[in-house]
């Protein structure tokens, strides 16, 4: 194994649980479509861009829709989830990322983002992790979404990294595969039983420091 370089994070249900406010705007517009949308249902579209998640829901309800109508439920949608987390703040942080963040970054570690959404910029800055990034890669700079490693492979790139050098943490299924295509390592947040593909699986950051990693990788 390369000397581990860097951390990509992604960063919805890995730095802070935003699953939770994509659930209940997907399902707003799911209930106003007459398409019954569950909690299940929505880990299903974990690491998906924003258009793959309405062609999911889309397909449950066989509804074929023009392009337009599609734009204007994407545009409702994220009015909705924007409301959601407006009120965030640093306190959403999850348990011990900061201060793994801050370990890592102390033994010289380089920090990015590697994240679906397009609204990734400003839920950084809103919960106040901006400036701890050096590279912050989102759903606007990317062609392909996960399970495509493209949003890595340009993490990677503008950290000036090899992708073996850079660690992922991952949430999501499809972010697993696309870390794993990329030729990225990668810890899973979450469950094993989910994530079985990752390197690793942990259930969260809380007591997670840069020097159990290597361990957690062998
Ligand atoms: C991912 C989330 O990080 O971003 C998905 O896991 C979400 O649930 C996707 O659909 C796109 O997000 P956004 O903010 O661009 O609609
Ligand atoms: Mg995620």
């Amino acid at each position: 194994m390369s000397t581990l370089r860097a951390c990509l994070f992604d960063l919805d249900g890995v730095i802070v649980d935003t699953a939770k406010h994509h659930f209940v705007a997907w399902r707003r517009l799911a209930e106003e479509l007459s398409i019954p949308f569950t909690e299940e249902d929505n880990e299903g579209l974990k690491g998906l861009s924003r258009v793959d998640s309405l062609e999911v829901i889309l397909a449950k309800g066989n509804l074929v829709l023009d392009a337009q109508t599609k734009l204007q439920l994407m545009d409702k949608k994220n009015a909705h989830y924007l409301e959601l987390v407006s009120t965030m703040s640093p306190d959403e942080v999850l348990p011990g990322v900061s201060a793994f963040i801050a370990d890592a970054q102390a033994n010289g570690v380089h920090i990015g983002l590697g994240s679906s959404s397009k609204n990734a910029p400003q839920i950084l800055e809103l919960i106040g992790l901006k400036p701890a990034f050096e590279a912050i890669i989102h759903g606007n700079q990317i062609t392909l979404s996960k399970p495509d490693p493209e949003v890595f492979l340009l993490g990677a790139q503008a950290l000036g990294l090899d992708p073996s050098e850079c660690l992922v943490f991952e949430d999501a299924v499809a972010g697993v595969e696309a870390a794993r295509a990329g030729g990225f390592p990668v810890i899973g947040i979450g469950s094993p039983d989910v994530l079985g593909a990752a390197d690793a699986v942990v259930p969260g950051f809380e007591g997670l420091d840069w020097q159990a990693i290597p361990g957690l990788l062998a």
